[in-house]
Parts: structure tokens; C-alpha cells; sequence
């Protein structure tokens, strides 16, 4: 709806006002998101006092965009980030003739991986978005790559929730557990590509971050162990048993967690590289089981 349209105190500019001087750095674009997201007057009016509030924009109008997708995230689920982009763009590479996006380094090249055998482009070709939280990664996938069989799971069952909503549609099938463990048995050995957004953040500097995280995202999707590379580590650990020979383990990481991550795909037994994207703030860990 229009905000000025239908409520002169609540128009735009004063929407803007109101969400500046709470500290929303993109006030103006989240007005614009709040007043076309807002179905009424006093909906629009109970968003922007939860906005205010702190709670996070994906959490208010109940979705957030995501390489170029609407994908739900419901209260207390894991916002998708943006430099997550990186991780998606980099498995769906690996469906491409050559393993590479016009946007990135040939794959097999430096800082690149070989492409992915099984191919990614078979029909059927097996993707799990690992610890998928509301399922963005996943849904960028499918949406790149046709004709993926799609799997996911997360130990949050608010996650797993909201994950279905976005993954079924897509002919996905979401699982509630600790890693691989719900997987279905009939999948070891036929995963094509794993895609992990795992915590990462080591549990001394989760208290530094952002009110929005810390107070309103639940702390198993931050608090990644003392170095931040627990679940990273587990993560590699398992793969070897899921992927089918030349398929792919991508997990999302820091620049300054790269070298112990890689050190940890390559005690797992795959053949590791390191990609990163400055603009996005983002590096991903590529392991290949030979
Ligand atoms: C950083 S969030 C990322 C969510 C999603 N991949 C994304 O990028 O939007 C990490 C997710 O890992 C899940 N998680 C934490 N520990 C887990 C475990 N042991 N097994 C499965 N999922 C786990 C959390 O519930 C959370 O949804």
C-alpha cells in the first residue's frame, strides 16, 4: 500500500524520520519495503514501532531478499546475509560448462576448484543446503541450477519450519537434526554438492555483534565453538560419507578463519580451495572428494 496515500502522519518522509533517528542506516529503503510490505494502516504502524524496536527488517515483514528471490524467514530464524551470495554462486558454478560464473575466476584455476563429477546439471543431481536455516541457499540453487534434487536440514525446528515453506514448493525435502545425521541413508554416496552456511562466529565475539543478531537470532546459528570452526570442522568430517566421488563440500567462512579451515577440509580428505569476493566481504571453502 501507500503509505502517504493513506495516512498523512505516516507518510514516507515521516516513516524515514522515525526509522533514522532509531539508527536504521538504510532508512529509506526500509521505509519503502515497510510501506509496501504493510496491508494496513495499523499493520504498517504496529512494523515500524517493531522496527524501531530493534527487531531485524526480514523479521518485520516476514521475508527477505535474497539473490533476487523473496525467501519467508519467520521470528527467531536466521536472517540470510548477503555475501552468502558467494556460496551460492560458487555451487551453482559448478553446474556451468567449465565450473565457472562470467562473474568468477574459472574454476581450476588459482583460487578456483575443478569442476563438479558428478555433474551438477544431471537431472536429479543431489544439492544439500546443510544447516539451512530458512532455506535461502537452497532456494538460490534450485533457482540457478534446474533440475536439482534438493535436501536440507537444520537442528532448529523453527528453522526447519520456515525452511519447508520455502523448499517444498520447490520440490525440496527438509530434515530436523544435527548435521547429516536425519539425512536419508540412500543419499551416502550420491551428493553431488553440500552447501553450508554453518555458525562461524567464535563464541568470544558473539557478544560483539549487532544487536539485531545477538538479541533476535537464536545463538546456535552464530556461536560456531572458541575458534568458530566446530561445526565448520564436523561439517568436512561427514562429507567424505555423503558425497558421491569429484563431488563438492562448500562451506561459507571468514578470510581470517580461511588457513584453519582449509587445513580442516584437507584432514577431512578433500581437496581444498579458498574463494573469496571483497565487494561481498566473503570467503568460501571448496573441497572436492577425489
Ligand atoms: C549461520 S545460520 C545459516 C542459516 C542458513 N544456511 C543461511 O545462510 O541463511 C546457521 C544455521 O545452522 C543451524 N545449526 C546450528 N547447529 C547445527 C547442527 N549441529 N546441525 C544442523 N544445523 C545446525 C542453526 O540452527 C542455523 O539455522
Amino acid at each position: 500500500m501507500s503509505a502517504s496515500a493513506c495516512d498523512p502522519d505516516l507518510g514516507l518522509p515521516e516513516i524515514t524520520a522515525r526509522l533514522r533517528a532509531a539508527g536504521c542506516v538504510f532508512a529509506e529503503e526500509e521505509a519503502e519495503v515497510l510501506a509496501g510490505s504493510a496491508a494496513s494502516h495499523d499493520a504498517l504502524r504496529a512494523m515500524l514501532g517493531q522496527r524501531v524496536a530493534g527487531l531485524p527488517l526480514e523479521h518485520v515483514v516476514g521475508w527477505a531478499e535474497f539473490c533476487g528471490l523473496r525467501i519467508a524467514v519467520d521470528h527467531g530464524v536466521f536472517v540470510p546475509r548477503r555475501r552468502s551470495e558467494l556460496l551460492v554462486r560458487r555451487a551453482a558454478a559448478l553446474g556451468q560448462p567449465g565450473g565457472a560464473t562470467p562473474r568468477d575466476p574459472p574454476l581450476g584455476q588459482p583460487g578456483g576448484a575443478t569442476p563438479c563429477d558428478p555433474p551438477l546439471t544431471a537431472p536429479g543431481a543431489v544439492v544439500v543446503d546443510l544447516a539451512c536455516g530458512c532455506g535461502a541457499i537452497g532456494a538460490a540453487i534450485a533457482a540457478l541450477v534446474t533440475g536439482v534434487d534438493l535436501y536440507a536440514s537444520d537442528i532448529d525446528p523453527a528453522a526447519v519450519r520456515c525452511s519447508r515453506r520455502n523448499l517444498e514448493p520447490l520440490g525440496g525435502h527438509v530434515y530436523c537434526g544435527d548435521l547429516y545425521q536425519p539425512l536419508p541413508g540412500r543419499l551416502r554416496g550420491q551428493v553431488a554438492v553440500i552447501a553450508a552456511n554453518v555458525p562461524y562466529v567464535p563464541t568470544d565475539a558473539v557478544a560483539l555483534m549487532p544487536a539485531e543478531a545477538r538479541v533476535h537470532e537464536p545463538l546456535a546459528a552464530l556461536d560456531g565453538g572458541p575458534d568458530g570452526l566446530d561445526l565448520l570442522r564436523r561439517a568436512a568430517a561427514g562429507a567424505g560419507g555423503w558425497l558421491a566421488p569429484g563431488g563438492h563440500l562448500l562451506i561459507e567462512t571468514s578470510a581470517d578463519q580461511a588457513e584453519a579451515a582449509v587445513a580442516a577440509f584437507a584432514e577431512a580428505g578433500l581437496a581444498p580451495a579458498v574463494v573469496t569476493d571483497d565487494d561481498l566481504g566473503a570467503a568460501v571453502i571448496i573441497g572436492r572428494r577425489p
